[in-house]
């Protein structure tokens, strides 16, 4: 199938940017045949990612499989966010007459527990792995199909089972960051979303319950007894959902902050682990 061929077929199948996804689908078909099969799929409607077998996320590419939560774009925000609270994310270094300020390394940090709550394919956990030096990650997710695909991409730990009951006891206290991209959509609105979520993405990735809140409240009622003192946790929702989102982390006693971003169209409520002057912070850092 030529290359003018398969971007027919994907404009005909209503596929809005033909070109690209025709050069990534040539690019990774190994066989004319194969190729065939996965123009055939995406114009069935297939998301391109569960077709390609990848999304790209924070520069790494996540393995996906068909019937697994495809990872958004807009997710890196709570990645970004994660990694500014826990202030490994630094600003770009200032400029000194064109050239870069010398790099004054730190004193060493102990490993950083990272836990990504309802991880599906595990891009989260990657993303923060990648991103950190030396941060233990667990992962853990309820369906066992995104749970292997989790196990492919997430350098650590990966469980199944529902929220915080598949994690080891030993991590009660000790998690630095709680990142969840938890199901938010509330029920009534599942119908609205895009036909390649509803008919590709399973329910349990999408439905949040009546107000879309349900999986987030359970979280953050669970987050005090994993978090380290002066841990966070953070979970991606929408902004119309945020007073009620900070009111679910604040009834857990963690203060909560909000952060918003126009480009990504995420937003991402940050609760922290209030610590009392002088008691140690997660892994040691003092609060
Ligand atoms: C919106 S998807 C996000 C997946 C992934 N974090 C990401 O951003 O790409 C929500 C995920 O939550 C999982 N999930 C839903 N309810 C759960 C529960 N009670 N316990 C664990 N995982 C759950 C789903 O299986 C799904 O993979």
């Amino acid at each position: 199938m030529s290359e003018p061929l398969v971007v027919a077929r994907l404009r005909a199948a209503g596929c809005v940017f033909a070109e690209d996804e025709a050069r990534l689908l040539i690019t990774a078909a190994r066989t004319p045949d194969e190729l065939s099969a996965m123009v055939e799929r995406r114009a069935a409607g297939l998301p391109l990612e569960q077709v390609l077998g990848w999304a790209e996320f924070r520069g790494l590419r996540i393995a996906v499989d068909p019937g697994v939560f495809v990872p958004r774009r807009r997710t890196e925000f709570l990645v970004q966010q994660a990694l500014l609270a826990w202030g490994d994310d630094p600003p770009k270094p200032p400029r000194h007459g064109g050239l870069p300020a010398p790099h004054t390394p730190g004193p060493p940090r102990p490993p950083l527990i990272v836990v990504d709550l309802c991880c599906g394919a595990g891009a989260i956990g990657a993303a923060l792995a990648a991103a950190v030096d030396q941060a233990e990650v667990h992962a853990a997710d309820i369906d066992p199909a995104a749970v292997a695909c989790a196990r492919r991409n997430v350098p650590g730990h990966v469980y199944q089972g529902d929220l915080y009951q598949p994690l080891p006891a030993r991590l009660r206290g000790r998690v630095g960051l709680l990142v969840a991209n938890v199901p938010y959509v509330p029920t009534g609105e599942i119908g609205f979303l895009p036909p390649e979520a509803r008919a590709h993405e399973p329910l349990v990735a999408l439905d949040g319950g009546p107000d879309g809140l349900d999986v987030l409240r359970r979280v953050a009622a669970g987050a005090p007894h994993w978090l380290a003192p002066g841990g966070h946790l953070l979970i991606e929702t929408s902004e119309r959902q945020v007073p009620a989102a900070a009111a679910a982390f604040a009834a857990s006693g963690l203060a909560a902050a909000v952060a918003t971003s126009a480009d990504l169209d995420a937003t991402v409520v940050i609760g922290t682990l209030t610590v009392r002057a002088g008691a140690p912070g997660p892994c040691g850092r003092s609060a």
